[in-house]
């Protein structure tokens, strides 16, 4: 009996899981029209209607997390005092690389959803990060030379129209800078990529799903 109801309930909340994922793929393959290499910043954040629409809270996107630092840290440095993340989403990346941060330095988030600041800002309770909600050359500094010690732009090179002059943006900005995207994705983004100074590229996968690394030397660190 107890054995029956026990099976009852693992079965709703399995179905109710499926229909969950199932809503939610609905959901981006209507979100995510038109926004690739777009700068579609409405519809981004309209992706975040839902929670967790790239499904950051799995197994295999900490594996990449867990990897990304582990790079960072074998081809660029320890720790570091300032980080930007361009496109930080929720924050699960964030969660990560605040471990990058010395004990008093700091990781900014910029995200053009302001749902997903929002949302990064309650599930981050470390000091050391905070978000900004706007794009990356809306910003004050976005000409400082060697402003932070590390920049990163993780599974968001995709979304812009001018993956060029973003890169140009990092290379004046970080100390060092690290991108990740997906291995089909190399067709828009290894060439910019790799002309960045001294680029280096490695990649890494996930049962089926393969990512890019690459990393350099930024503007301030080569002068
Ligand atoms: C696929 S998610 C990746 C999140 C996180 N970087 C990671 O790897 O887990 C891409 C994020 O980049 C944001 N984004 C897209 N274009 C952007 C831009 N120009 N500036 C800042 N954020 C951007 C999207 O809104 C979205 O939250």
């Amino acid at each position: 009996m107890i054995r029956d109801r026990l099976k009852d309930l693992v079965t709703n909340v399995q179905l109710r899981a499926s229909a969950s994922e199932l809503a939610r793929r609905t959901w981006m393959k209507y979100a995510m029209r038109g926004v690739r290499q777009a700068d579609a910043f409405d519809r981004l954040d309209m992706a975040y209607k839902v929670s967790d629409p790239w499904r950051m809270n799995t197994p295999r996107e900490r594996f990449r997390f867990a990897r990304t630092n582990r790079l960072v840290q074998e081809h660029l440095g320890e720790r570091f005092a300032s980080i930007l993340e361009i496109g930080s989403g929720e924050g699960h990346q964030t969660e990560h690389l605040v471990e990058l941060a010395t004990p008093s330095g700091e990781v900014t988030g910029l995200e053009v959803s302001a749902t997903a600041v929002d949302r990064a800002k309650e599930r981050l309770a470390d000091p050391r990060a905070r978000f900004v909600a706007g794009d990356l050359f809306a910003q004050p500094w976005s000409s400082e030379r060697g402003r932070f010690e590390l920049v990163t732009a993780c599974e968001v090179l995709y979304y812009m129209s001018d993956i060029p002059r973003t890169l140009r943006t990092m290379d004046e900005l970080g100390g060092s800078c690290m991108l990740t995207y997906f291995a089909p994705a190399s067709r828009i983004c290894e060439a910019p990529a790799m002309a960045m100074p001294g680029a280096q590229k490695t990649s890494f996968a996930f049962d089926d799903t393969e990512w890019i690394a690459v990393w350099w030397r930024g503007a301030s660190r080569r002068a």
